[in-house]
């Protein structure tokens, strides 16, 4: 009664077939833009329960899946923070999938592979070797968990009452990523309890910051954390890390970063590497492994400096998972203690194999390169007529207008069309974001597999589609 094959060699067969074009797609990624699903597809996606052999379900697998993607594999997708994947990524999920592992904790290779993830991670960023990490869905979920270590932190007995009876503080800029808002509601501080501070092109306004901090205690209220970001997600801006540390130390508050991708500036190259000093300081912080190393989804980190902080905010085993002094039951820790998740997929082969079969300098000279191809895209758009740049280009985000002399209105409209239409056409992805009253185009270049020469043609086509819709 087993659900395995009836017919390995069947399978065998069929899934070489299914790898293969998996390959071809990969090695084709740039004749392969988004593309909306045809409706008759679409409604082949319902369910039968049927059944099928092997081979039918290959090639259903390969004709009406494989190529209805986001198109983030192609190499003028830059919409939103995307990462591009890997082809290592078909390799680590097909040996992932193979040993089916749970991570939640017990004593095998996929655990001491986490931990090697992790320990390197620490290294990467510069934090302390006696640090603790989790893999996690992205750097929403490990928000929750390094404001939840704060808050435990700061009243050690929250796990027991459930409440702690203060108005607690957090503080990010003003361009500071949606997920802190979602944490502290989540976590029962409230957006209340959330305050925004305005920031400039280097970031966060630190007399402002420290105004507040001082207003809040004046008013009985409970600071609790500051949230630094590395790389904002509209504007690409970093906030000066080393300073918001100093505060974080002067004021005895957490200090959390959000460096969902721009950690990974740490393996970059001058000037960019620069844009994250100072995040080594941090009591914790969120990233990702899925933007900007390029792993395929979902892979996010959180990272906490002081191990024993981690532990009390999630530390917690039933009888049934006590630990075993040796067998597979043994392997303390159990990454279970460090996060919410019991059950938890491999996600860390994704990232060994990236670092292993790529190599750190290549990653890092990818990350490099993003960055430089955003500059491209800024000088090109500064010398565009017409076109005007939103904010100066930091890092690996480009956010412009097509058209700066129209009225705000006009070129919100604009530029949303424009965006819709390249998507459309399979010409390149843009995504939008509001910039002082205006709707601009937005390019977060998280792709590998982008060149100078997708970036020149993606702005002449901006061009060319303003043209044609006025
Ligand atoms: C700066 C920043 N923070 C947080 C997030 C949320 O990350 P995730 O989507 O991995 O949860 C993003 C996503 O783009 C981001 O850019």
């Amino acid at each position: 009664m087993s659900l395995d094959p009836e017919d390995w060699e069947a399978y065998r067969a069929a899934a070489h077939r299914l790898l293969d074009a998996c390959i071809d797609r990969l090695e084709s990624a740039a004749d392969h833009p988004w593309q909306p699903i045809p409706a008759d597809v679409a409604r082949r996606y319902a369910i039968t329960g049927a059944g099928a052999d092997p081979a039918t379900l290959s090639d259903r697998l390969a004709r009406d899946v494989l190529p209805y993607g986001t198109g983030n594999t192609h190499p003028r997708f830059w919409g939103w923070v995307h990462g591009t994947g890997l082809a290592e990524g078909v390799l680590s999920e097909m040996v992932a999938a193979t040993m089916n592992a749970n991570l939640g904790g017990r004593d095998h290779g996929a655990v001491h592979i986490e931990r090697a993830v992790i320990d390197w991670a620490k290294r990467a960023l510069g934090f302390p070797a006696a640090a603790s990490g989790v893999l996690v869905t992205g750097t929403s979920q490990a928000t929750v968990l390094a404001l939840q270590a704060a808050r435990v932190r700061a009243v050690p007995d929250l796990r027991r009452t459930g409440a702690d009876g203060l108005r607690h503080i957090v503080y990010c800029g003003a361009g500071a990523h949606n997920a802190i808002a979602k944490a502290v509601e989540l976590l029962g501080v409230g957006r209340d309890g959330l305050r925004k501070i305005p920031e400039s092109d280097d970031g966060m306004d630190l007399a402002t910051l420290r105004q507040a901090i001082a207003a809040d205690r004046d008013a009985g209220h409970a600071p609790l954390a500051v949230v630094g970001t590395a790389g904002s997600v509209d504007l690409g801006r970093f906030d000066n890390l080393a300073k918001l540390a100093d505060i974080a130390q002067d004021e005895g508050l957490w200090l959390h970063i959000d460096a969902a991708f721009g950690a990974w500036t740490r393996l970059a190259a001058a000037p960019w590497r620069q844009l994250s000093d100072g995040i080594d300081r941090a009591d914790s912080l969120a990233c990702d492994f899925h933007k900007w190393m390029f792993v395929p989804y979902d892979c996010g980190l959180c990272l906490i400096a002081d191990e024993d902080a981690h532990r009390a905010a999630f530390a917690a085993r039933p009888a049934y998972l006590a630990a075993q002094d040796g067998g597979l039951g043994g392997g303390e820790p159990w990454f279970c203690d460090y996060g919410i998740d019991l059950s938890r997929g491999n996600r860390a082969l994704k990232v060994w194999t990236a670092l292993e079969g790529i190599g750190v300098d290549r990653l890092g000279a990818a990350i490099t390169r993003c960055c430089a191809l955003a500059a491209r895209m800024g000088d090109a758009v500064a010398q565009a007529p017409l076109m005007a740049l939103a904010a100066p280009v930091v890092s690996n985000l480009c956010v412009f207008t097509a058209d700066s002399g129209l009225a705000p209105d006009a070129q919100s409209s604009l530029n949303r069309h424009i965006a819709r239409d390249l998507q459309e056409r399979g010409a390149a992805v843009f995504s939008t974001t509001d910039v002082g009253g205006v709707t601009c185009l937005r390019a977060a270049i998280t792709n590998h597999r982008t060149t100078e020469k997708d970036v020149d043609e993606a702005v002449a086509a901006v061009t060319e589609t303003r043209r044609r819709l006025l």
